[in-house]
């Protein structure tokens, strides 16, 4: 990919938009429900808020001008490091209309410097309009962040404003097909400068053993199987790890489950509703996947698998950005955007699509792989150490694909998530691989 000039009006347009997700995600919420911490594993949504501002000024404003190396990180209550997200209730934190007066005083400031940019300006954090590639997919990342947040809070914050709920599709339940790798010499990750981040690069060459894929993602009409033939409760299934974290959570089922009435129900942003068989499960730690998976007699797919059923194209001896192609993530492609508030039956985005025949690699939920996050060889840290690397290491699992909740701008093949197994309040599904002779 060739770097691209930096395009003033387009980086001012995708600003905006990104901004007006941002105010849109937090004008219903009460001023007790921006300022609260609803739970430890989240921050309280007004440190979100300030944190965007924070970030975008460290980055449009100050470090903006140099090479990169070097670069200031952040400071004070909106340090991430120095402040776990456990601990951010303790802070003093500016109140919500102090967030949006700083939002607003950094935004403005960053347009008028915008103005005095040279587009061909050929720094490394400049070329292609980087570094505002990435305070973009900051800000989209933080919005997916939010409405973790508000999954795990008490009361229903969107209830009653005509949200699509991401009910009553065509959708059927779809077992047990797979898709079938033959095996090969493939590239996963990327050389662009542009937008992908440091830890997608440098595209690598590497052989693929043969495999089989989920054509579809677990649904919960399997994953209520498991739960109806005692996989919870079958220790073979479950790894050493995932049976310490099963009798410490006392997990019967994916979070946000419930019984009611003899039939499971689940929780999405406050509003309950019974689980849609149809739809692909949600809200499920590493450990369950991997233990829904062994009893399937199969295992999560590797990072490289994911990628090579998400875009390898055997014929064109290439990988596409999207499953579809290369043309830009958008709603109609794939359930992405909180467009609708969960996943989607299949069959909604027909395109949605991989050469090698796979359904809804992105969106409606990220999939769990069976590998840990790390770093591609010959991997450099760019622009800063800790959005990547002080994270490579095997405490955590990566997840790919984005979900509902994810802005288009935020997901791509290549893309890498990660986090703890354990964790399950992010918007988490998966689907199973297996080895396969040829
Ligand atoms: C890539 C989702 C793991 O939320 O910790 C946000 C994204 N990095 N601000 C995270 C991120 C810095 C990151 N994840
Ligand atoms: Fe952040």
């Amino acid at each position: 990919m060739t770097a691209a000039a930096l395009q003033p009006g387009l980086l001012r347009d995708r600003l905006a938009e990104a901004r007006d997700r941002t105010l849109e995600l937090a004008a219903p919420l009460s001023d007790s429900d921006v300022t609260r911490q609803h739970d430890p594993l989240m921050s309280p949504i007004v440190w979100d808020l300030g944190h965007i501002a924070h970030f975008e000024e460290v980055w449009l404003l100050e470090n903006i001008d140099g090479a990169g190396s070097g670069a200031e990180g952040l400071r004070g209550i909106y340090d991430a490091f120095r402040h776990p997200r456990a601990t951010r209730d303790r802070l003093p934190l500016p109140d919500r209309a102090t967030c949006l007066d700083y939002l607003d005083d950094v935004r403005r400031a960053v347009l008028r410097k915008l103005e005095g940019i040279d587009p061909r300006a050929d720094t490394p954090l400049l070329r292609g309009g980087y570094v505002f590639n990435m305070v973009l997919q900051h800000e989209y990342q933080h919005n997916e962040t939010i409405l973790q947040t508000l999954q795990l809070m008490d009361g229903a914050p969107y209830e009653g404003l005509g949200m699509d709920w991401g009910r009553g599709g065509p959708g059927e339940t779809r077992r047990g097909d797979m898709v079938h790798f033959p095996g090969g010499d493939v590239l996963v990750g990327t050389d662009d400068l542009s937008q992908a981040y440091d830890n997608e690069r440098p595209r690598t060459r590497l052989r693929v053993e043969p495999f089989r894929i989920d054509r579809h993602p677990v649904d919960n009409a399997a994953f209520m199987d498991f739960i109806a033939a005692g996989g919870y409760r079958t220790d073979a299934h479950w790894s050493e790890a995932g049976l310490a974290w099963r009798a410490g959570e006392r997990a019967e089922a994916p979070l946000f489950w419930f019984r009611r009435d003899g039939v499971w129900w689940t929780r999405t942003l406050g509003r309950e509703a019974p689980v849609d068989s149809a739809l692909p499960v949600c809200h499920v730690s590493w450990y369950e996947a991997d233990a829904f998976a062994r009893r399937a007699g199969k295992r999560l797919p590797t990072e490289a698998e994911w990628e090579v059923a998400a875009g390898w194209d055997p014929a064109g001896e290439r990988a596409s950005q999207y499953p579809w192609g290369d043309e830009p993530a958008t709603p109609s492609r794939a359930n992405l955007d909180a467009v609708r508030l969960g996943p989607a039956p299949p069959g909604s985005h027909p395109a949605n699509v991989s050469p090698l025949g796979c359904y809804g690699m992105i969106g409606d939920v990220w999939e769990w792989t069976s590998s840990h996050f790390l770093p591609y060889p010959g991997f450099e840290a760019f622009p800063y150490p800790e959005y990547s690397e002080v994270f490579f290491g095997d405490e955590y699992r990566v997840l790919r694909g984005g979900s509902w909740a994810t802005r288009p701008g935020a997901v791509r093949n290549t893309f890498r998530n990660w986090d703890y197994p354990q964790r399950r309040q992010i918007f988490s599904g998966f689907r199973c691989a297996s080895d396969a002779r040829n």
